[in-house]
């Protein structure tokens, strides 16, 4: 499963790929409002310490600006994936665009229906947003089963499942066991995955013993 780190936030992006546990990035108009930078910077300085995708999103409605600023966008770096929203001028944007090779990221998808359109619009990427869904009482984990089915139904689809909206860890295991082939993470996810009481308490322990020995290794 591909780890993206869902973020416009550069330091944190740097210190989780020197990990190894980047390997793509996803951003937002809300994210790139919150890193108080320009876009056209950040997502140019993003790629660079990126090794895969790094979404970028459309801000425009219509199809003929969508296009153009997808264009513009994918002009930035080799590495930027289109985002779009997932409307109809959306999937005519994607459509254009993935037949002129650039990879799309269709977001803010909430259904299973949307998610087919998407696949057969060209999309690279299905953005299905779990935490949104369950914000309102509904099953975010059950859309992406659906989808991750669906998309296994039809083999000649090639539009990879990216679960996004991710607010927990358990959103995270659900999604790998279901077989999604991206989860994008906040960097605070990601370091909630890394902890576990029993990892702190062996490590004390261990290092108690340790200094019992009065040896140091170097
Ligand atoms: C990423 O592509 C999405 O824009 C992001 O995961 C949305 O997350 P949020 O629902 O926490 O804003």
């Amino acid at each position: 499963m591909k780890f993206f780190v869902d973020t416009a936030e550069v330091s944190e992006i740097r210190a989780l790929a020197e990990a190894g546990l980047v390997d793509g990035v996803t951003t937002n108009p809300s994210l790139i409002a919150k890193s108080g930078r320009k876009m056209a910077e950040v997502i140019a300085e993003i790629c660079a310490i990126t090794p895969g995708p790094v979404s970028a999103e459309v801000t425009a409605t219509d199809f003929e600006t969508m296009l153009v600023e997808g264009r513009y966008l994918r002009g930035i770096a080799a590495n930027v994936a289109v985002k779009v929203p997932l409307t109809e001028a959306g999937l005519r944007t994607c459509r254009a665009l993935a037949n002129e090779g650039t990879p799309v990221n269709v977001t803010l998808c909430f259904s299973a229906a949307q998610a087919l359109l998407a696949a057969k619009a060209g999309a690279a990427f299905i953005s299905p947003f779990v935490g949104r869904l369950d914000d309102i009482s509904t099953d975010g984990m059950g859309l992406i089963a659906d989808i991750v089915q669906i998309y296994r139904n039809y083999p000649h689809l090639k539009t990879e499942v990216l679960v996004a909206s991710v607010r927990h860890p358990m959103h995270l295991v659900q999604a790998a066991k279901m077989g999604a082939h991206v989860a994008t993470l906040p960097p605070a996810v990601i370091r909630q995955l890394l902890k576990h009481p029993l990892t702190d308490s062996g490590l004390s322990a261990f290092l108690a013993d340790w200094k019992k020995t009065g040896q140091s290794i170097l």
